[in-house]
């Protein structure tokens, strides 16, 4: 039987970036975009042109880079809203607009102060402007979930008959229940009488732990997209995981009458992309992309799963892309294989100077480091796509003193803008002494909002991945450092971090710009 598709819109770069502290520039962007296109989500909602310069430009480069998904803009339903969101998706081959404007009492009432009628006006207004620039028009009430239902079918029939294409319907504070929201969608389908004319999707915050659940309620009802993140990323409590989303539906195929055409061998790298980039590390415990969610801990479940996995095993690790941290590389492998494996793991380069430089950290990390696994190729990436964005501050050495029984001591190097400087600083542990040392280099003032540390792989040789987050002005930037030296690793991601704030490449909050 062939089953109807489920539309996967991923709004990791938009919705995702709006958790505190999530912001992304514009070349992280770009990176989280190809891992999607790979991955084959159907639609990248790139983000949010009017709140900044920075976002129209990541938008407008992920529109210009990524090929097979369509490219999303969100706008308020305002005029200078949607030309920016226009201009910014121009390029992509696939273009779409997400216009919203809120619908429920409380929004109408106290934060727009308009009128329903008005509201209807301003929302077919928007979508007919819209559709000016692209015949691919989402149109989302806002708040719907708390919105009265005859009112979302008198404004979902004027903007499908204004030519919005897909409706959006979201439970924008987290506040519906699975049965009900099912109920919901259903009724708008068979009550708007235009409806065939719109796919219907879903949108669910996750703040009662029901964003999932109320997802694949509304597709059981017949939403037929799904907007999610990866990680389930998002504001306050996040948005549904779409890897959660779409693992359901496809490992229960006996219950849901739709499937998506994502490659699920991807979701590891991307989780695990979106982790480091974002600083929002991933619970053990979390679903599908948890460090413990294939792990059989009791006796019993590891006697069944030796025996027939499918005793305890309803998926297959495996099938999302958690590999068996194979050893693949050692310090005598060539250009060639390493240039292979890198093309199995989805890793171009754009030129083989690119190449060269990244095979040449490859040769630094074997001779440090005696099992190479997919993780440390990855972070060897990562860490070049890092130093090459703006580098102004560069690591030139560092010599840290600790001893019981004595204040942990520092001795830093840092070219900056070309010059070599040095400075010395003691601190509560070789870390702070370390980014105390760089603050007298530096003089940047940043607050340091984060710090975390992640082994890469297992054991006590693995690369330590660290990723700070540092605030200063209201601008929020994360950074990121790997070494198999944790305190070098620090370091690195603190100056990766200062590059970004005194670069200006890092972009203020959405919430924080006046809008
Ligand atoms: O949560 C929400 O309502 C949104 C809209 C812009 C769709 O993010
Ligand atoms: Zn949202």
């Amino acid at each position: 039987m062939n089953k109807e598709k489920l539309i996967i819109f991923d709004t990791t770069l938009r919705d995702g970036e709006q958790s505190p502290g999530a912001s992304m520039t514009r070349d992280e962007k770009v990176r989280i975009a190809r891992a999607l296109e790979v991955m084959k989500v159907d639609i990248i909602e790139a983000g949010f042109p009017i709140a900044s310069n920075g976002d129209f430009e990541a938008v407008k480069a992920v529109a210009e880079i990524v090929k097979d998904c369509t490219v999303c803009a969100l706008a308020r339903a305002i005029k200078g809203d949607i030309e920016r969101a226009g201009e910014a998706i121009k390029p992509a081959n696939s273009g779409r607009i997400h216009t919203f404007l809120a619908t429920s009492p409380i929004h109408m009432k106290e934060k727009l102060r308009m009128s329903a009628d008005e509201v209807v006006e301003a929302a077919v207004k928007s979508v007919a402007m819209a559709r000016r620039y692209t015949d691919n028009v989402e149109f989302s009430p806002e708040d719907a979930g708390r919105s009265e239902p005859d009112f979302l079918c008198r404004i979902i029939e004027a903007v499908i008959a204004e030519g919005a294409t897909t409706i959006n319907i979201p439970d924008t504070v987290g506040y519906n229940i699975p049965h009900q929201f099912g109920a919901l969608i259903k009724d708008l389908i068979e009550r708007v009488p235009n409806s065939d004319q719109a796919i219907f999707s879903v949108h669910c915050h996750n703040d009662l732990g029901l964003a999932v659940s109320n997802s694949l309620s509304a597709v059981l009802h017949g939403a037929r997209q799904v907007e999610c993140t990866v990680n389930g990323l998002g504001e306050r409590a996040g948005n549904a995981s779409l890897e959660e989303i779409v693992m359901a539906v496809r490992t229960r195929q006996d219950v849901f009458p739709c499937d998506t055409t994502l490659d699920a061998t991807q979701i590891m790298n991307c989780s695990k992309l979106v982790a480091g980039i974002t600083g929002f590390n991933v619970q053990p415990n979390k679903a599908i992309v948890g460090a413990n969610a294939f792990a059989h801990e009791s006796g019993i479940h590891q006697d069944g799963v030796l025996k027939a996995r499918e005793t305890y095993e309803i998926m297959r690790a495996e099938d999302v892309g958690w590999s068996s941290n194979k050893l693949v590389l050692g310090k005598h492998s060539g250009r060639n294989a390493f240039k292979t494996r890198m093309l199995e793991l989805n890793i171009e380069f754009s030129s083989e100077e690119e190449l060269n430089e990244v095979f040449a950290r490859f040769k630094t990390l074997a001779d440090k480091k005696h099992d190479i696994f997919d993780e440390d190729l990855q972070a060897l990436v990562t860490e070049s796509a890092l130093e090459t964005e703006n580098e102004s501050i560069k690591l030139v050495a560092l010599r840290v003193c600790c001893e019981t029984g004595e204040t942990p001591n520092a001795t830093m190097i840092l070219n900056i803008n070309g010059e070599e400087q040095q400075a010395e600083a003691t601190g509560d542990g070789p870390v702070d002494a370390c980014f105390k040392a760089i603050e007298k280099l530096t003089n940047t003032g940043v607050n340091l909002q984060l710090y975390s540390v992640n082994a890469i792989t297992t054991g006590t040789d693995s690369q330590g991945e660290v990723t700070v987050r540092v605030e200063k002005d209201g601008r929020i930037v994360n950074g990121q450092g790997a070494d198999t030296d944790i305190v070098i690793a620090s370091a690195k991601s603190y100056i990766n971090a200062l590059n970004k704030i005194t670069s200006r490449s890092g972009r203020t909050h959405p919430q924080l710009e006046s809008l």
